[in-house]
């Protein structure tokens, strides 16, 4: 999809998570990591396989995401849900309550429980313990909120943060921080709700927000209660962006959120949407090419407006393969 809109561009592909570690790899090869060095943008594919669950990070695919996030500080994730027209019968909610949902979830991404020192498990007076630590520094919180209320901007001035402010001390501090920040951006309505009561609201109202910001664990969480709504996780682009730039823009890392689908892997039957709609997120955020972004998701609403679907979309009717859905879009650019 890329090399079609961007023939001037150079793309190279690397492994990386379980196709690395099966070449007797690690999980992110110095190889790889050094072609990111010298790349503009990197589109991931996903990560995790069941042969790895239950082993420690340090073994498992996910490793390598978690540090291209940590050393590229890759620490704004932006998670767009959207609902294409036509697919409303396909959410596990009523047709009702999604026609129409656009929202987004910010997520902080390098920050909170799951890099908090310290991460271990121990034996303490003979009994087994673990610990996890959350920790947020408000410089943290800052960037993240300066980048959601900034997002809030474009599109319709809404802002929800989410929190768990009557447990947590981090969600304290967050609160605080957004609240400053807002200040900044008279013009954006900021709301704040606890965690658990977002966590229903979604499932209540969800065209009622615009643009969510949360830390990193809540982030996950919500995203993929947030991506549900729409009937096939296939579908959702995200990107992940640092503070670095290169020539085009912001450096970042672009990847479906959905993850692997180990039961279809090598049927070619997995929704190439979420792939495709991340590369056009890469190309408005680190190329810097609004115009071939908006192109190529165009090209994609009129996929589904034509009612071609692949296989977990078809609910029994005709279903297009992989390689079929891909050249449907391409054929609609
Ligand atoms: C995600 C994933 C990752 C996360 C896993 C694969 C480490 O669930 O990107 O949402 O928890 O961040
Ligand atoms: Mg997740």
């Amino acid at each position: 999809m890329l090399s079609i809109v961007r023939p001037d561009v150079t793309y190279t592909e690397a492994a990386v998570g379980g196709a690395a570690l099966a070449q007797g790899l690690a999980a992110l090869p110095d190889e790889t990591r050094a072609l990111c060095d010298r790349s503009e943008a990197i589109l991931f594919g996903s990560v995790g396989l069941p042969e790895y669950e239950g082993k420690p990070l340090s073994e498992r695919p996910e490793l390598a995401l978690f540090l291209l996030r940590r050393d590229y500080e890759l620490y704004a994730n932006l998670r767009p849900v959207r609902v294409f027209a036509g697919l409303e019968e396909a959410s596990s909610l009523r047709a009702e309550l999604v026609r129409g949902l656009d929202l987004v979830v910010v997520r902080e991404l390098t920050g909170g429980i799951y890099y908090g020192q310290p991460k271990e498990q121990r034996r303490v007076n003979g009994v087994d313990e673990a610990v996890d630590t959350m920790i947020y520094r408000a410089p943290e919180v800052e960037r993240i909120a300066r980048i959601a209320f900034e997002l809030a901007r474009t599109r319709r001035r809404h802002l929800t943060s989410v929190d768990k402010q009557n447990i947590l001390e981090t969600s304290r501090l967050w609160r605080r921080v957004v609240e400053g920040v807002g200040r900044d951006y008279p013009d954006v309505t900021l709301t704040h709700l606890l965690v658990d009561n977002a966590a229903m609201q979604l499932v209540r109202r969800p065209r009622d927000f615009d643009v969510i910001v949360t830390e990193n664990m809540f982030g996950d969480i919500l995203s993929d209660e947030a991506a549900i709504l729409t009937g096939s996780i296939g579908t959702l682009p995200s990107a992940s962006l640092g503070t670095q730039r290169r020539a085009g823009g912001r450096f970042g890392l672009y990847e479906p959120i959905g993850g692997t689908a180990p039961d279809i892997a090598g049927k070619n039957a997995a929704n190439p949407t979420a792939a495709i709609l991340s590369a056009a997120m890469l190309l408005r955020h680190s190329l810097g090419d609004a115009e071939n972004a908006a192109r190529v998701e165009r090209a994609v609403d009129r996929t589904y407006a034509d009612g071609l679907r692949t296989v977990e979309l078809a609910s029994g009717g005709a279903a297009l393969s992989t390689d079929a859905f891909t050249e449907a879009v391409i054929a609609r650019l």
